[in-house]
């Protein structure tokens, strides 16, 4: 990750942490309310909001998930297919992102050592010898007991491509594509459902406008035909962030024939034409600032969600956050092409507000992908060598594990303020299910780097008589893991939640993220 001396490292953390560790000094602890009501859910929290996403993007394949042992043959790491079935996660999206839209599926089938190389100009100009490919990714979301989503090539491929690939996974033969899979190992077909259509088709898959693209898609989506029990889950390519017209124009065109619709949405610092943040050395500014635009995604998924309804109004079709999460300046002497950065406290906290909020969301937001897995921006496990980290990030995707297909509960939160040198955004965050045993989940975040905050919460329709928590904090704001501290930044025990009667009482420390387990 970073090539500096141990040595150097350790000094830069301590001038870092030191500089970032926010004054304590006393101001009374502000007290919230909050009221669930854990006998009135009805909508199911998707398991699928908590899915990934793993791009031929830098490090994230090939020495992420893909690696040569000492005689040069490639193969899975068993170390992160162990930490990631750890995560139980629902989904994985691959090939990309824009590599999507430049991939060619039969580059990457049959004996690798024929494969042709393919030149990965859009991520750092490297070759790559295409022996990750169809196979290589279905025994991959094997291991990790996950269901693959495909994403197809709009922007240079062609609807025949596509359709081939599709009846290369799913076709069950006597059929061309079948008989080709099985000659190549694969007899009995993977079945695969969830299926892309091209990614980003206003910018990197093909600078379409959105009426050009809905035709497209519209033919690309009538080849893949159904086989058998299985028929496509068909995705469009949603807008970037707030391009309203763009959703708006996708749902009347060619809303009746999807079955999910994909917005993308990162977090910086900064703007897209300049210089990105740093992700280890940022003022409070920044921290604020980051904050400020994670809480953009409550809005647009409001906005966008109106939208739909208008077209949808049984909200039938997904809004899918396909790729999310925060993007720094790339590490100090790493291809900057390679997207690969660290992973402090601040964008875990990101990570908790983020699916905080699409819970909150359930009944529209269906699924989402962090972008991405392993060394590429948001990552849950940063590699080098042999080695391996988890991030402050992984561990909030561990805690918030528990909400996957439980019923969402209902709650008011009182969130209370953030205020930064004029400006404020809500200091709090929280979602709550009821899982199948009648277990409570609630998470919770303060984003507030400077104060405890007290919450005190009314359970309603439900008694219980126990909690128990985890919580994931640190001193400093920019707290991380790093190959010598790998453990710097984990979940503890949380103490500071107690119960008496239907009343709950929450000491959230500054800068957190705590996960209850409340039970009968
Ligand atoms: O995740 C990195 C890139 O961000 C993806 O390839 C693209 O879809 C998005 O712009």
């Amino acid at each position: 990750m970073n090539r500096l001396a141990p040595a150097a490292l350790i000094l830069i953390g301590l001038l870092s942490s030191s500089s970032l560790t926010p004054d304590a000094s006393a101001q009374p602890t502000p007290t919230h309310t909050m009221v669930i009501n854990a006998d009135l859910g009805t909508e199911t929290i998707s398991r699928h909001i908590y899915g990934h996403f793993a791009e031929h993007l830098g490090r994230g394949i090939y020495d992420g998930f893909w690696t040569r042992s000492g005689t040069g043959e490639w193969h899975l790491r068993d170390d992160v297919i162990e930490a990631l079935r750890q995560l139980r996660i629902p989904n994985l999206r691959w090939p990309g992102g824009c590599f999507a839209d430049y991939y060619h599926w039969k580059d990457g089938i049959g004996p690798r050592d024929e494969r042709p190389t393919i030149v990965n100009t859009l991520w750092g100009g490297i070759t790559e010898d295409n022996s990750f490919g169809t196979h290589e990714f279905m025994e991959l979301v094997d291991r990790l007991d996950t269901e693959p989503i495909i994403v197809g090539n709009v922007g240079s491929g062609t609807v025949q491509e596509m359709a081939q690939w599709w009846e290369y996974m799913n076709h069950p033969g006597p059929s061309p594509m079948a008989d080709q899979r099985a000659s190549n190992g694969q007899a009995e077909p993977w079945n695969v459902r969830y299926w892309g259509v091209g990614n980003e088709s206003w910018g990197c898959g093909g600078n379409m406008t959105p009426e050009f693209y809905a035709d497209m898609y519209k033919r690309f989506a009538t080849f893949l035909h159904r086989y058998g029990d299985v028929s496509a889950f068909r995705i469009a390519a949603g807008p970037p962030g707030g391009n309203y017209d763009w959703m708006e124009v996708m749902m009347r065109e060619a809303g009746s024939m999807m079955d999910g619709i994909d917005l993308h949405h990162y977090t910086i610092n900064g703007s897209w034409a300049t210089t990105k943040g740093h992700a280890t050395d940022f003022s409070e500014a920044d921290w604020f600032e980051l904050m400020q635009r994670a809480w953009q995604t409550e809005e647009l998924i409001t906005r966008h969600s109106t939208i739909m309804d208008q077209y949808d109004p049984e909200k039938r079709v997904w809004l899918i956050v396909g790729e999310w999460g925060t993007w720094h300046q790339p590490a100090e002497g790493t291809n900057p092409g390679f997207l690969q950065q660290q992973n402090t406290l601040r964008d875990a906290l990101v990570a908790g507000l983020s699916l905080n909020i699409f819970n909150q969301h359930a009944d529209r937001v269906k699924m989402a992908n962090i972008a991405q897995t392993i060394n590429v921006l948001q990552a849950m496990i940063l590699t080098e060598g042999d080695q391996m980290i988890l991030t402050p990030t992984y561990h909030v995707f561990d805690l918030y594990k528990v909400h996957q297909d439980a019923t969402l509960l209902p709650l008011s939160l009182d969130p209370g303020t953030y205020e930064f040198e004029g400006q404020s955004i809500p200091a709090l965050s929280a979602s709550a299910s009821k899982d199948s045993t009648g277990t409570i989940h609630l998470t919770l975040v303060n984003l507030d780097p400077h104060q405890e905050r007290t919450i005190q919460t009314t359970l309603h329709g439900q008694e219980v008589s126990s909690v128990t928590g985890r919580v994931l904090t640190a001193t400093a704001m920019n707290a991380h893991n790093t190959f010598d501290q790998p453990d710097h930044v984990q979940p503890a025990d949380f103490k500071r939640a107690t119960l008496q009667g239907d009343q709950l009482t929450i000491r959230l420390p500054s800068k957190s993220i705590v996960a209850l387990t409340i039970r009968e």
